[in-house]
């Protein structure tokens, strides 16, 4: 069977843990997707950089939208982050080469989601971004999917890992808010710029992709009211919990009668709520739709494997969708799977 074969750009957190999933689990993935994926060429700033993984057996690209036009390279996987600037550049070639399109870009797919939506349909092109809302939490695939068939009025959630791990730590150890941004740092959660982390413009990028999905509007970042958790001091984590609150940075976005409203804050969570009990780069998103009630889709919000794991499996739905086994069911080609495990349900 032919390979889907994949151009990565960024090697860094993502990138790399990109190339660790797939040589690790290639087998496995071969068989769910229906045929093998494999990276052909690769590019980012410093080619000589040690990144952890060998990178010598991919085809080095300089310009990087050049990989758009690499004669092998089926889709383009972009992790080089920023709304504008390089990423947005090979997006657009990518999508008018007709190639497919992987991003965990959330700032590009606030800012221009629908213009590169636009341009994916009128190629008739995949384009995916699982990774871009809630790290290796597969809630867009959840909404887009899983709650289809529901209206869905409210969709609120913990959206930065980065904020998360910061509140929670200083709640539960009582470190300083730059060590232990310092340590979110070093894990790989935080943004190249983290103030788009500590400022609450990451989360408000998720809420305004989330919202666009569960309400069928248009990306509308510049209408999410924004705050973030720069200001919070131990004091204020200290009096919430004498209180029976936990301080945690929520994005939530409502469509009533009145329109969207959509807005990310630090909030008082009583602790009745689970969203209090969720610690570290852990994201929680709730989506309440009106057959389904309350969903909840917990899980790894930042990180190199849970995001890794969100960028293939989206390349994997696109291997499958050319040639891969029956989408929505498991098939004979699954048979090589160990069997699910029995016993009480
Ligand atoms: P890193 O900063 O670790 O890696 C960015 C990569 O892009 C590096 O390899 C860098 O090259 C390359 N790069 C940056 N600027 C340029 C440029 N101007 N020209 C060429 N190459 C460039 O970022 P992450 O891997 O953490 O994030 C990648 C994307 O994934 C971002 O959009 C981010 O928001 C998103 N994301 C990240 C998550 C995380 O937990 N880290 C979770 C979910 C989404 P070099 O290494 O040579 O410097
Ligand atoms: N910087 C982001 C966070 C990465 O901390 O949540 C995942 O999108």
């Amino acid at each position: 069977t032919e390979p889907l074969r994949v151009a990565l750009a960024g090697l860094g957190t993502v990138g790399a843990g990109v190339i660790r999933l797939i040589d690790a689990n290639a087998d496995l993935i071969a068989r769910r997707a229906g045929r093998p994926i494999e990276i052909v060429a690769v590019s980012a700033r410093d080619r000589s950089k040690d990144r952890g993984v060998d990178i010598t057996r991919f085809d080095w690209i300089d310009d990087m939208t050049q990989l758009a036009h690499h004669p092998d390279a089926e889709v383009v996987v972009e992790l080089i982050g920023g709304s504008d600037g390089p990423a947005l550049a090979l997006a657009r070639a990518t999508l008018a080469a007709g190639k497919g399109l992987v991003t965990a870009n959330k700032a590009m797919i606030a800012h221009h989601g629908l213009e590169l939506a636009e341009m994916a349909e009128k190629t008739d092109t995949p384009m995916k971004f699982e990774a871009a809302v809630a790290g290796g939490v597969p809630v867009i695939k959840g909404l887009r999917e899983g709650a289809a068939a529901n209206v869905i009025d409210r969709v609120y959630g913990i959206l930065n890992g980065t904020c998360n791990f910061i509140l929670s730590k200083m709640e539960a150890e009582g470190r300083d808010f730059d060590d232990v941004l310092a340590e979110a740092q070093a894990m790989g959660y935080a943004e190249a710029d983290p103030g788009f982390d500590i400022d609450g413009v990451d989360a408000a990028h998720k809420l305004s992709i989330l919202a666009s999905l569960a309400f069928g509007t248009q990306p509308a970042f510049g209408d999410v009211a924004v705050g973030g958790i720069r200001d919070v001091v131990a004091a204020d984590i200290a009096e919430a919990a004498a209180l029976g609150y936990r301080v945690r940075l929520l994005g939530i976005a409502d469509l009533n009668g009145e329109g969207l409203f959509q807005r990310v804050h630090p909030h008082l969570v009583p602790f009745a709520n689970p969203l209090a009990h969720v610690t570290g780069a852990t994201n929680a998103v709730v989506a309440e739709g009106n057959f389904v009630g309350r969903l909840l889709f917990q899980g790894a919000g930042a990180g190199d494997g849970p995001t890794a794991s969100a960028v293939v499996a989206d390349l994997i739905d696109i291997a499958r969708t050319e040639f891969g086994p029956p989408y929505a069911m498991p098939s004979a080609s699954l048979a090589a799977e160990p069997a699910a495990p029995t016993g009480d349900r």
